[in-house]
């Protein structure tokens, strides 16, 4: 396992090294290199600096030139227009790249250099209700977040802050004490999708039935209260009924998280109650330091920035005047908990951005009590799900949209798609490349948008064969997979002595980013960045098979050159959709 330093970074290094011989007196001025159309680089560093020196940028950028020694990685250096450097790299030292990167099993990309503990709080959905396209985005953003991360070696803690705590409870346990069978079910043998989902129907009966009598039943109301406070004491009976609640809601999370193809342990699902033996402590802590004051009889946050619409201070409530708990406390616990025992670096919490204010203060009370340095917690916060009519995706009689729903339909429609196309599948095989691609369409529609953005949930779209889709990007590597079962399975043997042609160059230049692309999508917590590289990738693959014949090449050496150039684009599709948690098919 060897790291590849990319191109950009050995000429960025090889230009820099000129401009410190050739002007000690810039020490260690950033030559500001990036891809460009003239050439394969561009580097603009010189204009910056001859300002700050007073010179004259071309004569500067031509000194810099005349420092680099010969070296058989620059074909071609020159001064352009103000006083921009154009480089080219030589063939050889392309194909010597790639060669180097396709001898390892990471392609090259190396590990973060001081890798560190991130305590990711992702897929959050809530028991005893179903999960929506919030939780889906939340799913499926946290989980590349988290392959990106692992890939470079970061440890990575993650956290499922489920809601499984809150008065709401006391309704429904009250009521399954009144009746004790509602939950029950015939121990049934069925798979694993329709279990969770019949888990979910008996829920949604429960709350339907309970709330209907909480409604309208004055003494079932106050019972449901009592029996709040027995859950908060930790009596065994209420606790039993809401252990089953929680496994029953569970089951159901676990059905979605399998058809969504997502993998999420038990063990990290630790939700709200979780932190309630924390509870007490946080409030003495922060009402004894002075964080947090009594504000009629509740134990509240102030911030001078966060008004509310008549002007005065919204303030963060810890303990409400009753003396419960809210949100806000469980995750100041949370805090408390993911930086002193878990020792973390970063703290990520992908959730909706309609949460930032919540995030807001919460971050910033931790920071005043000494819980949180500053900078280390960070709220990635996705925008909103649209319907096509562009307002929050609901059903047209204003309920949430059931993620299984979705998820079917869009299985559905992928297999329209893959029939259309399939040329020697079987039924079977079709049903299963269909879940490959549905699930996909629906995470690579999230991800391939900036998360901060909101995004019309379009199916039709989504499953399209033209443009910037996962299908397009499953296509393009199971037709690579197809040209290999006629070429024969094997790693083709690169020649760097072959010339290159403009769409080889062109394919090449960009598979040596993969790694710089990966730094930068870990860097910034940007997933969408990756899906724009891998589309680019299978488009720039497009016009090299159709300019570049494979199989009917016309010598041996150029056809083993061009398959290897099909084998790392193959390589590269299939790691970085697996980072995104997209299947790649070996034939669709
Ligand atoms: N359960 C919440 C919801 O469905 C999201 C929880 C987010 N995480 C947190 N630590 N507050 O909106």
């Amino acid at each position: 396992m060897a790291s590849v330093p990319s191109l950009a970074a050995t000429v960025r290094r090889r230009v820099s090294e000129a401009l410190s011989a050739a002007l000690p007196e810039a020490g260690s001025a950033d030559p500001l290199l990036r891809r460009s159309d003239r050439a394969d680089f561009q580097a603009n560093g010189m204009l910056a600096l001859a300002k700050q020196l007073k010179g004259n940028p071309r004569e500067l950028a031509a000194k810099v030139v005349g420092a680099i020694p010969a070296n058989d990685e620059i074909r071609d250096i020159e001064v352009s227009g103000p006083g921009f450097l154009n480089i080219t790299v030589s063939d050889a030292a392309v194909v010597r790249t790639l060669a180097a990167r396709a001898a390892d099993d990471r392609l090259g990309v190396p590990y973060a250099e001081h890798p560190g503990t991130t305590v990711i709080d992702y897929s959050q959905p809530n028991v005893a209700k179903e999960m929506h396209v919030g939780h889906l985005r939340s799913t499926v953003i946290g989980d590349a977040i988290v392959h990106v991360l692992e890939h470079r070696g970061e440890r990575v803690i993650r956290r499922h802050h489920i809601g499984d705590w809150g008065t709401q409870f006391g309704m429904l346990i009250q009521y399954l004490t009144e009746h004790p069978t509602e939950l029950d079910h015939e121990s049934d043998a069925s798979a694993g999708t329709e279990q969770g989902e019949a888990a979910m129907a008996r829920l949604n009966r429960l709350y339907k039935s309970s709330r209907a009598l909480f409604d309208s039943d004055e003494k079932f109301k106050a019972r449901a209260r009592d029996r709040v406070v027995q859950l908060q004491a930790g009596d065994e009976e209420t606790l039993a009924l809401w252990h089953k609640i929680v496994d029953e809601s569970k089951t159901y999370f676990q059905a979605v998280y399998d058809e969504l193809d997502v993998e999420i342990h038990d063990a990290d699902i630790v939700g709200e109650s979780a932190y309630n033996d924390d509870l007490q402590q946080i409030v003495k802590d922060l009402e004894e330091s002075g964080v947090a004051v009594r504000s009629d009889g509740a134990l509240c946050v102030f911030f001078d920035d966060v008004k509310g619409p008549d002007g005065n201070p919204t303030p963060l409530i810890v303990q409400k005047s009753n003396g419960g708990f809210g949100y806000a406390a469980t995750d100041l616990a949370a805090i408390r908990d993911r930086v002193g025992r878990l020792h973390a670096d970063t703290l990520l919490y992908v959730v909706d951005a309609r949460q930032a204010l919540h995030f807001r203060m919460v971050f910033e009370t931790a920071q005043r009590a000494g819980w949180l340095p500053e900078g280390t917690a960070k709220q990635l916060a996705f925008g909103t799900v649209l319907g096509k009519d562009g307002k929050p995706f609901k059903t047209r009689e204003g309920e949430t949209i059931r993620l299984v729903d979705l998820l079917d339909e869009a299985t559905e429609r992928a297999a329209v798609v893959v029939r259309e196309k399939a040329q020697d599948l079987t039924e079977e095989e079709i049903q299963d490349r269909a879940k490959q691609v549905g699930i996909g369409a629906v995470k690579y529609a999230d991800l391939s948008n900036s998360m901060t953005r909101d995004y019309v949930f379009d199916l039709d779209r989504m499953v399209s064969l033209q443009g910037d889709t996962s299908v397009y990007l499953q296509y393009a590597y199971a037709r690579i997979r197809s040209i290999f079962r006629k070429a024969g399975d094997h790693r083709p043997a690169p020649h760097p002595e072959l010339e290159l042609a403009p769409a080889e160059r062109a394919l090449a230049l960009h598979l040596d980013e993969f790694g710089d692309t990966l730094a930068a999508v870990a860097e910034e917590y940007e997933p969408h960045k990756l899906a724009a590289y891998l589309y680019e990738l299978a488009s720039l693959y497009s016009p090299f098979y159709e300019n570049c014949p494979v199989l009917k090449a016309d010598t041996d050496a150029e056809r083993e050159n061009r398959l290897f150039l099909c084998d790392l684009t193959a390589r590269t599709l299939h790691q970085g959709m697996a980072l995104l948690g997209i299947r790649t098919p070996e034939r669709l």
